[in-house]
């Protein structure tokens, strides 16, 4: 088997034995994976690719078709601005920068501490209530400098 540092060999391997060793289990093993781990290395992928016995090429074709299924470690709360035309024009700029400044980063990185990640999102259909984003599955919308502040705040106490 691969080295599997960065999400755990036994771990990856109790995923993979609930499945069987065909092809057409390629996306729910994926989907598994992502959600145990966050995210699905490249050591993991040369694991299922092993398993399947398909090439890791295959594996990159489906992950890069559904964009949940990430290769980096995100953080545990996954902020996705909408930057969709009405966003857009309900001032999402002066969110990108709210967010950046309060959590030191840029988008499309994770702070140090592995709690936020700062992403863009086409429409979520929140147009009418615009600008909108999610944390998580979470929708927030009619967003300000001062709630996304206190949003941020919210999210620090939960930890
Ligand atoms: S354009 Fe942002 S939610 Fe639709």
């Amino acid at each position: 088997m691969a080295n599997i540092d960065i999400c755990g060999k036994q771990e990856l391997k109790s995923v993979l034995e609930r499945f069987r060793p065909e092809r057409d289990q390629l996306l729910p093993i994926l989907i598994d994976v992502n959600r145990k781990f966050g995210f699905i290395s490249p050591e993991a992928m040369m694991e299922i690719a092993e398993f399947l016995d398909i090439p890791v090429a295959e594996i990159h074709g489906v992950m890069s078709f559904y964009h949940f299924l990430g290769t980096e470690k995100k953080g545990k709360y996954v902020i996705r601005l909408c930057k969709t035309i009405s966003c857009e024009m309900a001032g999402k700029e002066r969110i990108v920068r709210i967010l950046e400044k309060e959590l030191g980063i840029k988008f499309g990185e994770t702070t140090k501490d592995e709690m936020f990640s700062l992403e863009f999102t086409n429409c979520i259909g929140m147009c009418g209530e615009s600008p909108a984003m999610l944390v998580n599955e979470k929708v927030y919308t009619h967003l300000t400098p001062e709630k996304v502040i206190d949003i941020i705040d919210e999210l620090r106490k939960r930890g």
